[in-house]
């Protein structure tokens, strides 16, 4: 199984994101566009991971997540890594709440590197991506919306984590969750 760990969205600001997607695809690059639904904040990409990791992956998860309590972050701004000129993922940015955003990624790297999984070697640089670039030579109509992005997004709550399961299908990967680990009040 190919598993990731993530902080859902709630719909209200997806369906915010999906409109600035629809405005960015008018533009006509190649990029494989996240479908609306399937936005998250990724806390750590596990990978391929055998059954048997399953059960002790979520118990870890649990045990590392109990005391978390819930927050929020702000959502600002557009970008690319690893930059506008060589663009390979398009983003919009975490302000407010990025540093309890890194140290629930510590947690989450804190449940699973004993179990095996690798610490993220670039660290966690707290991001949403909502396209992945194929031809990284981007459009000028598309730059100038990602330089002059006012997307702005206050208050998003971060109540759960949730233990994602990632299939690659033609026509687009499916998400499935497999557990959620709820954060305190
Ligand atoms: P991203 O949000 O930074 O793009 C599910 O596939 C998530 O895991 C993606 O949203 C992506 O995070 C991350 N991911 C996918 N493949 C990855 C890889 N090979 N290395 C690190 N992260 C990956």
């Amino acid at each position: 199984m190919r598993l990731f760990v993530a902080a859902p969205l709630p719909v209200e600001i997806k369906n915010q994101l999906g409109k600035l997607i629809d405005d960015w695809k008018k533009n006509g690059d190649k990029v494989g566009w996240v479908k609306k639904e399937n936005l998250h904040l990724t806390l750590k990409f596990l990978g391929e991971t055998a059954n048997e990791q399953l059960e002790p992956l979520k118990s870890s998860l649990t045990e590392n997540l109990r005391k978390e309590t819930t927050f929020s972050f702000s959502l600002s701004g557009a970008g690319a890594f690893p930059n506008l000129n060589r663009a390979r993922v398009l983003w919009v940015g975490v302000t407010d709440g990025k540093e309890k955003l890194v140290a629930l990624a510590e947690k989450v790297e804190k449940a699973t590197n004993p179990l095996g999984f690798p610490p993220e070697e670039r660290g966690f640089s707290a991001h949403l991506t909502l396209g992945r670039v194929k031809d990284s030579r981007l459009s000028e109509g598309l730059l100038t919306k990602l330089r002059a992005c006012a997307f702005e997004a206050k208050d998003i709550i971060v109540s759960e984590v949730v233990l994602f399961q990632s299939e690659l299908a033609p026509g687009g990967s499916i998400y499935t969750p497999l557990e959620r680990f709820e954060l305190l009040n």
